[in-house]
């Protein structure tokens, strides 16, 4: 553990594993070029082989040497959404190694605007390829605290920052064709990306892009309670020492946990560090209160409906 961003840096250039905070959730580092690092971090967070990383970069120089054809769609996307929460897909150079991509002959890219993300990887003088900092299948990590809790003895050093400002992973768009893609919701939402891209569209189910965002298909943000999701907090069945409520109203029922939010963004901000205070507590089943899907509301109905199926 460290707070310093040269001592983290000096861990990549060895070829080891840093965790580091982004605006979004912590992320699990290594330099993109290196293989054996690569393989290491698919063996720390357990993570199925056939899931891709995401490549993050300082600057716009390193972009060029992880992709190729750009599309006009691809270049007006990160334009107007670099630095910040988007992932942007595109076809892979050939210096990008398999391992980096799972084998896919594209890449998805993304600079972080959290200032000592910026300064971390321009530090390590390479793009850095990083999944979220948690065990395969738990929730994303919003605290360095919750990347100690999954990772403590299966990594080299994490990179002590605040408590990210998003709490959601970044949006992934898919731009290796004309009409990008949208594969994963996020803080940008579609009618973000759409106002500078008007043919924006979303993946629907049994959509030909829907295999090429293999991550989806997994297990995700799971924590070990039920999650069951409710619209208003008289819906959730039982208010008693075993379940927990998370929303946008005070409850007055006896809940072992209650996190009532200001906001869809605090919402947001809050669900994956509760749904881990809820598994400390030990508490059984976590009622989650509906939001409306527009915005970030969509990104977190989202992460909701995918923890709920579990
Ligand atoms: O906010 C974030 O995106 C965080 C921080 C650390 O940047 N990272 C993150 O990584 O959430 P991860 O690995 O947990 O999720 C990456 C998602 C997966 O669903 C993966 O399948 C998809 O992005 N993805 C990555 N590369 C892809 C590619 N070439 N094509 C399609 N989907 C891709
Ligand atoms: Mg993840």
């Amino acid at each position: 553990m460290t707070d310093s961003i040269d001592e983290a840096a000096a861990v990549i250039r060895r070829g080891g594993l840093v965790a580091f905070p982004t605006e979004t959730v912590y992320g699990l580092g290594a330099d993109v070029f290196n293989e054996s690092a690569i393989a290491r971090i698919f063996e720390a967070k357990m993570r199925p082989a056939d899931n891709p990383l995401i490549a993050h970069v300082a600057d716009k120089g390193q972009i060029a040497t992880l992709g190729r054809d750009f599309t006009f769609a691809a270049g007006k996307l990160m334009g107007s959404f670099f630095p910040g929460p988007l992932t942007v897909v595109v076809k892979r150079s050939s210096k990008v190694p398999d391992a980096a991509t799972a084998g896919l002959e594209t890449i998805g890219i993304r600079m972080p605007r959290f200032e000592i993300a910026q300064k971390f990887i321009a530090a390590c003088g390479v793009p850095i390829v990083a999944p979220s900092a948690n065990l395969s299948g738990r929730p994303s990590p919003t605290t360095w605290q919750a990347v100690y809790e999954d990772l403590n003895g299966r990594i080299d050093c994490i990179l002590r920052g605040e408590p990210t400002e998003i709490g959601l992973e970044s949006t992934v768009v898919d731009c290796t064709t004309e009409v990008p893609v949208l594969l994963r919701l996020g803080s940008v939402s579609l009618e973000r990306l759409q106002k500078v891209v008007p043919s924006t569209r979303a993946s629907v189910p049994g959509d030909l892009a829907e295999p090429r965002s293999p991550g989806m298909r997994h297990k995700h943000y799971a924590p070990r309670a039920k999650i069951e999701i409710v619209d208003s907090p008289s819906d959730a069945a039982e208010a008693n020492d075993r379940t927990a409520f998370i929303g946008l109203h005070a409850t007055g029922r006896a809940f072992r946990l209650e996190r009532d939010c200001q906001t869809v963004d605090e919402y947001a901000h809050e669900l994956f560090e509760f749904f881990r205070e809820c598994d400390r507590a030990g508490v059984d089943t976590i009622y989650c209160e509906s939001v409306p899907e527009e915005w970030m509301g969509a990104a977190l109905m989202d992460r909701l409906r995918r923890a709920a199926e579990n």
